[in-house]
């Protein structure tokens, strides 16, 4: 059976954002998720009607998954046993600004959902980022973040509230230094799930992982100069025409977290010789026939589970169901 973790949480959100009037009493009790939506809004010069509040360029396509025979070793999840599944992916550009230029660095990391549709009509989630961390532990700090964005402008005296920010707090500095290459595809580029999820075998075995979602046939990054002579929307237009060769797969893999590695951080990167473990491969096919009322549709949420894999405790996973919930009532609201 499908899961919703935190669906208390999320309806109340849903409920409270649909309220009509909004007192100064409320709005000075806003959640952490809210305030966070309100400053991205801000931030991307918002709000877009009828558009996601964060990663609203994006693009919906078809197809399906195959789980690898390994996949049940670490979980009894429906969708990572024997039956293939139908997935439904949308890529996006990171950010709110619904006409960011795909060469534009702030469209990086670009993001990946993925919805596996079962036989039986059940659904799951994932959606990861092209960047395997978080700037921030907490939700709290993430909001100081983007405050501290708003509050930096072209004239604010050095140091700017974001350069305070990141000297202050080690994991914005790691982050900050992370390589964000542009990719030659949403299909070429590698996704991690960077919040970790606690996988349940058969036999009642526990591992906590994280994703990574891998091109088959690995990376294809640009240098700066194919970037300065790529189109506004190369990535947008790529996609479909890679879809009709047939040359979009990706492998979905665990990455198994070592007994003593932190698993409720997600600005901690765990080592690259951690155990990965084949979970299956998803083809991608064709695009939707309408992007814009699929886009408006789909709701993704890292918390719709199956009975097999359970959210850690890691504050940001539990954030993010919240948040986006506001963003959906209010992408939705006439
Ligand atoms: C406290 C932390 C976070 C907050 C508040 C947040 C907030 C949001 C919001 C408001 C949306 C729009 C949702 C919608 O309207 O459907 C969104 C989308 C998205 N977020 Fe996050 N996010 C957080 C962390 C993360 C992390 C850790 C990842 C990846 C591991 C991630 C990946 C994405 C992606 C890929 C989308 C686009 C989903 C889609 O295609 O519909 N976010 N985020």
């Amino acid at each position: 059976m499908q899961k919703l973790h935190a669906s208390i949480a999320v309806s109340s959100l849903f409920f409270a954002i649909l309220s009509t009037t909004v007192s100064a009493d409320e709005i000075a009790n806003k959640s952490v998720v809210e305030q966070i939506v309100d400053a991205q809004t801000t931030l991307a010069k918002g709000p877009y009607k009828g558009l996601r509040v964060n990663h609203n360029k994006g693009i919906v396509v078809t197809g399906s998954f195959v789980p690898s025979a390994s996949a049940a070793s670490i979980t009894k999840a429906a969708h990572l046993q024997n039956t293939p599944s139908k997935v439904t992916v949308r890529f996006s550009n990171a950010g709110g600004v619904p006409t960011i230029e795909d060469t534009n660095p702030n469209a990086n990391p670009r993001g990946i959902a993925i919805r596996f549709e079962l036989p039986d009509g059940s659904i799951t989630d994932i959606v990861s980022l092209s960047i395997n961390a978080f700037p921030v532990s907490t939700p709290e700090a993430f909001l100081a973040f983007l405050n501290a964005r708003i509050a930096t402008k072209p004239d604010s005296p050095k140091p700017t509230p974001v350069e305070k920010m990141v000297a202050a707090t080690p994991s914005l500095q790691r982050f900050i230094a992370i390589p964000k290459p542009f990719p030659v595809s949403f299909a070429t580029h590698h996704y991690f799930g960077i919040n970790a999820f606690e996988f349940t075998n058969a036999q009642g075995d526990k591992h906590y992982v994280r994703y990574q979602i891998l091109p088959v046939n690995g990376q294809e990054l640009m240098s700066a100069d194919e970037v300065a002579k790529a189109k506004p929307n190369y990535l947008f237009e790529e996609l479909p025409q890679r879809l009709k060769k047939g040359e979009a797969k990706f492998r979905l893999v665990a990455q198994i977290a070592a007994e003593d590695d932190v698993v409720n951080d997600p600005t901690v990167v765990w080592p690259n010789d951690r155990k990965l473990v084949e979970l299956g491969v998803i083809s991608l096919e064709a695009p939707v026939a309408d992007n814009a009322t699929a886009e408006k549709a789909l709701a993704f949420n890292p918390l719709i589970l199956l009975d097999g894999i359970a959210p850690s405790e890691d504050p940001v996973l539990l954030a993010r169901p919240g948040a986006y919930a506001v963003s959906v009532g209010r992408k939705l609201a006439p």
